[in-house]
């Protein structure tokens, strides 16, 4: 066989593979939320609803007929997404509002705002996220993913609870990594200040701090109405990478591409999160986690009751609500 016919036949060979991939991953792998609730008179505050995940749930929820809140730290970014989101789900009642979850000020200002302003709060997704962020602390001082991903979205969701305690049943659902099973909290040096960074172990324990704040949610505020729930969205093809992605020419004409192949789309690694927000089966069901839209079990690291309360204690005086 000629070198040439050997190229042709290898090459057509890993595009079949690479198509079967594709169509696995689409029709075979991933579930889709299949209820038809309307949101019709429901308001949702969506974190980091700019891109990604976010993005893909505030389109959903708009199209459902919901207010939806896009709560983003870049208002360009913002009102860019929001002119596509209005455009495409027909429903112009989208607004923009900055919060920054990397400022507590920024946090501050942005709940006053809805409290003052929002009759209703029906639905909070704490979406927004850093993913092995290169070492950098947040304005106040925090390790950038605990900063963001956990004590800024704690802070966002102690500030509106009685929002959502008054709309009630109203539901929060916290976006996490089901890299949280290999997460630890470092008591004595939660804020990574005395080890090496390590941008993967912060991510892991930002993760954990999640789960476990959830937990404790439902112990801190039962029978409010208000239930906390975490979701998994799955390995997802967003801009999250943005910080690891390896720009090589290899990397990304073939490493880059193969890697596509077993990610899930935005859309559909928005699934999980809409489930926990809609799903009437969820009624009532508080501190639980869903990964890929199914129930999964805590897992052992992150189920010490003292632990979770031990964090709640500390994130309420680091998020200066005591
Ligand atoms: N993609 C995955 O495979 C995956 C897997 C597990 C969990 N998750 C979680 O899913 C969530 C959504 O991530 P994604 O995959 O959609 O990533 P993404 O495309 O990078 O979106 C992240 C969003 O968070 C926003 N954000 C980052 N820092 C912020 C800050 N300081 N204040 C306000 N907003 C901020 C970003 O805003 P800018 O655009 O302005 O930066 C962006 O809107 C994250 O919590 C992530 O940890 C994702």
């Amino acid at each position: 066989m000629s070198l040439m016919r050997v190229i042709t036949v290898g090459l057509t060979g890993a595009a079949g593979i690479y198509g079967g991939l594709v169509l696995y991953r689409e029709y075979f792998v991933v579930a889709q939320y299949k209820g038809d609730e309307q949101l019709f008179g429901k308001t949702a505050i969506i974190t980091g609803a700019n891109t990604g995940i976010g993005k893909e749930v505030a389109h959903d929820f708009a199209r459902r007929g919901a207010r939806v809140i896009m709560a983003c730290r870049d208002m360009k970014k913002c009102e860019e997404t929001r002119e596509k989101l209005v455009a495409d789900s027909f429903n112009t009642n989208i607004v923009c509002r900055e919060c920054d979850l990397a400022s507590i000020e920024s946090i501050k200002t942005f709940a006053d705002e809805i409290n003052k302003n929002e009759k209703y709060v029906h639905l909070l997704i704490n979406n927004a996220g850093v993913m092995w962020h290169p070492s950098k602390l947040t304005k106040d001082g925090f390790e950038q993913h605990l900063g963001v991903n956990y004590l800024g979205h704690f802070l966002l969701t102690n500030l509106l609870m009685e929002k959502l305690r008054t709309c009630s049943p109203s539901r929060v659902v916290n976006v996490t990594s089901s890299m949280y099973k290999r997460g630890v909290i470092d008591f004595d040096d939660l804020n990574m200040s005395k080890k090496q960074f390590n941008a993967k172990i912060a991510y892991e324990q930002a993760a954990l701090a999640i789960v476990l704040a959830t937990q404790e949610f439902c112990r801190q505020y039962p029978g409010s109405g208000v239930v906390a729930n975490c979701a998994h969205p799955g390995i997802t093809r967003t801009e999250i990478a943005r910080h690891t992605i390896d720009k090589s020419f290899i990397s990304r004409i073939i490493v880059g591409p193969l890697l596509k192949a077993f990610m899930k789309t935005p859309m559909q690694g928005a699934q999980a999160v809409i489930q926990c927000a809609l799903d009437p089966k969820l009624d009532g069901q508080c501190g639980k986690y869903f990964s890929d839209m199914k129930e999964e079990p805590i897992a052992p690291n992150a189920t010490d009751a003292k632990e979770a309360k031990r964090l709640w204690l500390i994130s309420q005086r680091w998020a200066r609500l005591v």
